[in-house]
């Protein structure tokens, strides 16, 4: 089959693959129809993890079921089906917890599995034609057969659930006030479940003038920080208070206005935006090893977080990777009943064999640039 490898910095292919095959009775074999191209993704392609070449990429998938393994229960043959980016077995006592995102048995040594993504296991992405998913009664998730609501669902792996997880993280309720960091995909899902949540007002805090619109559009109200502290401008509106919380959804490859990269500007500046007592929530990343960190410190995951503001204001912060299966199955039926539409993030839907073109043009976070669905089955 043709999937998407990385070969090396700011360098992918579509290549020629083993298909996938039934490795243990309760996997399945999915046929994708639509996979999504992650700012978690840039991080690898740009050389910034210790991803090798050779990695399928590809952890927002979903397809048609087209073989199943004889220990599958509740999975046939030609279900929809959208898989959590996280790989989890439904069994060991972080999963049974719900913190599936911290899976202990999928990936041995690691808490946390997920498709495509390095140091997460040896699962294969799914930005290629099949993709095998193990446990699948536990990592599938059902949807209603046919078409519908295509790249809504497909939201479902990963950007919608995160964007909600970091509210969750945030304590987000009715009336309050959130500063959300970041208007890429995880940014733009963390603002739009905020309202959903019922918060009074979200700023959200960007500089690329197409995602602020996007913003804007859901009736959010952008901050344009190349125009000035975002700090300042949130702290403007909200009579020198500051909102009650704050969401990181940009994480360690963060930028200054100037474009230089400042990987805890972004936690900083939650810190001085969220009045004291209040909640950060954060699912930006961050990496305990960054082989093109700025400085030696960074290099080892070690940032100059003002921790003594941190204290000082009494905040709490919760951090980590999304438990996508705590979230997915409601704001699926959200979408089923026209309550939430997150494919407005949606930019462009291309076929796998223009991958390497729009790895190039998201990675420039280039206007209009805000989410690309890639469509196997969509001839190029
Ligand atoms: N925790 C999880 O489960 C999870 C899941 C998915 C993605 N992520 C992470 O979330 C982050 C965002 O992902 P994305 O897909 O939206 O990617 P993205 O890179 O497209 O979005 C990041 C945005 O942050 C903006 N930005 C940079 N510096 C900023 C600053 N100082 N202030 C405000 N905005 C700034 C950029 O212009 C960009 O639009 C990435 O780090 C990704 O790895 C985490
Ligand atoms: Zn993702
Ligand atoms: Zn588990």
């Amino acid at each position: 089959m043709r999937a998407v490898v990385y070969r090396g910095p700011h360098e992918v292919a579509v290549e020629q693959v083993d298909d996938p095959r039934l490795e243990a009775p309760t996997d399945v074999v999915v046929r994708i129809t639509s996979t999504a191209i992650c700012g978690s993704d840039l991080h690898m392609y740009e050389g910034r993890t210790g991803a090798e070449p050779g990695i399928v990429f590809g952890h927002e998938n979903l397809g048609i079921v087209e073989e199943v393994g004889s220990g599958v229960a509740g999975i046939r043959q030609g279900d929809r089906v959208c898989m959590p980016f996280n790989v989890a077995c439904g069994f060991c006592a972080t999963c049974l917890a719900g913190d599936t995102a911290f899976c202990l048995t999928v990936n041995p040594g690691f808490a946390g599995g997920a498709y495509g993504y390095v140091s997460m296991g040896p699962y294969r992405g799914g930005q290629a034609e099949y993709l095998r998913v193990p446990f699948a009664d536990f990592n599938c998730l059902r949807l209603p057969p046919g078409t519908e609501h295509e790249d809504d669902f497909a939201m479902l792996a990963d950007i919608f659930p995160t964007g909600y997880h970091a509210t969750q993280l945030a304590e987000v309720s009715p009336g309050e006030t959130v500063a959300v960091f970041g208007a890429g995909p995880v940014g733009l899902m963390a603002a739009y479940s905020a309202l959903i949540r019922g918060a009074a007002r979200v700023f959200v805090v960007d500089r690329v003038p197409s995602r602020l619109q996007l913003a804007q559009q859901i009736g959010a109200t952008p901050v344009d920080f190349s125009q000035g502290s975002a700090v300042d401008q949130i702290k403007d509106q909200t009579d020198g208070v500051g909102t009650d919380q704050g969401i990181d959804a940009v994480g360690y490859q963060a930028t200054v206005a100037q474009g230089e990269e400042q990987p805890a500007v972004v936690l900083n500046d939650l810190v001085q935006t969220v009045r004291p007592t209040g909640t950060l929530g954060v699912v930006g990343l961050y990496l305990p090893q960054d082989p093109g960190a700025p400085d030696e410190d960074a290099a080892q995951g070690h940032l100059l977080f003002t921790v003594g503001k941190f204290f000082e204001k009494g905040l709490r912060m919760g951090t980590g990777q999304a438990n996508v299966k705590a979230y997915n199955r409601q704001l699926r039926d959200m979408i089923i009943a026209g309550r939430a539409r997150p494919s407005f993030v949606v930019s462009q839907q291309l076929p796998l064999d223009d991958a390497p073109d729009a790895y190039e043009r998201f990675d420039r976070r280039e206007e209009g640039y805000s989410k690309v669905v890639l469509k196997p089955g969509q001839a190029a």
